[in-house]
């Protein structure tokens, strides 16, 4: 069994890569996992949405929601480190006038759970990316997530070129994956709030 990502955190080392990078990345399978979510999964996290260093939005075009560290308890404590699919969805405070209707629906994510060997960041982090067109941030706003599965080991790449390419492969996968119904009915879960009004895109 690999370690979780909470005794990596306590032994405080990074794992070496298990295999080469540019090995792993030819050929990547287009969808993973079982037909239905299996233990551990479903995990349900829930936060505050925090500032990671804003690289995924400038460097990578892939802007994304860091989940403050208490909240990444409950899949650390059970899960590697990795890149996982699910849904997510943000929930504005009843004075929100900025997030549209469409953008508070339950949706498609990926998540990155880990150091970021590519930046070599010092602390575990939890980094939610929901595939969806938002107009404005959303910090300071309470996130739900419903993680589903686990797509790949976090690698550490050589190019900024390769990581952003990667990440796009992610979102296929994660959308391949999350149109099977054993998963759509997963967007359903009393974890969402799921007004008359919300519906599942
Ligand atoms: C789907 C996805 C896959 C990722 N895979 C990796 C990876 O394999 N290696 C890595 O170092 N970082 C990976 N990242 C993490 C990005 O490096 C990270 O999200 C980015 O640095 C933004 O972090 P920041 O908001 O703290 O600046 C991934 C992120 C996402 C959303």
């Amino acid at each position: 069994m690999p370690p979780t990502a909470a005794e990596e955190a306590e032994r405080g080392d990074r794992p070496a890569a298990a295999f080469r990078t540019d090995e792993f990345r030819s050929g990547r399978p287009q969808i993973v996992g079982p037909d239905t979510p299996e233990f551990p999964f479903p995990i349900a996290l829930a936060g505050q949405v925090q500032r990671g260093f804003g690289r995924g939005g400038k460097d990578l075009g892939c802007p994304t929601a860091n989940l403050p560290d208490k909240s990444i308890t409950p899949i650390s404590s059970v899960a590697k480190t990795g890149v996982y699919y699910g849904y997510a969805q943000v929930i504005p405070p009843e004075d929100n006038t900025d997030l549209r209707q469409e953008d508070i629906q339950v949706l498609p994510m990926v998540m990155s759970l880990g150091w970021n060997p590519f930046y070599k960041n010092k602390c575990l982090t939890a980094e939610i990316h929901v595939m969806h067109d938002f107009k404005t941030d959303f910090y300071g706003f309470e996130m739900r997530a419903l993680v589903l599965g686990y797509i790949r080991p976090e690698l550490d790449y050589t190019s900024r070129e390769a990581l952003i390419e990667d990440i796009e492969v992610d979102k296929r996968v994660a959308l391949n994956c999350l149109e099977r119904p054993g998963y759509q009915a997963c967007a359903k879960n009393p974890h969402f709030s799921l007004g008359s009004s919300l519906r599942v895109l």
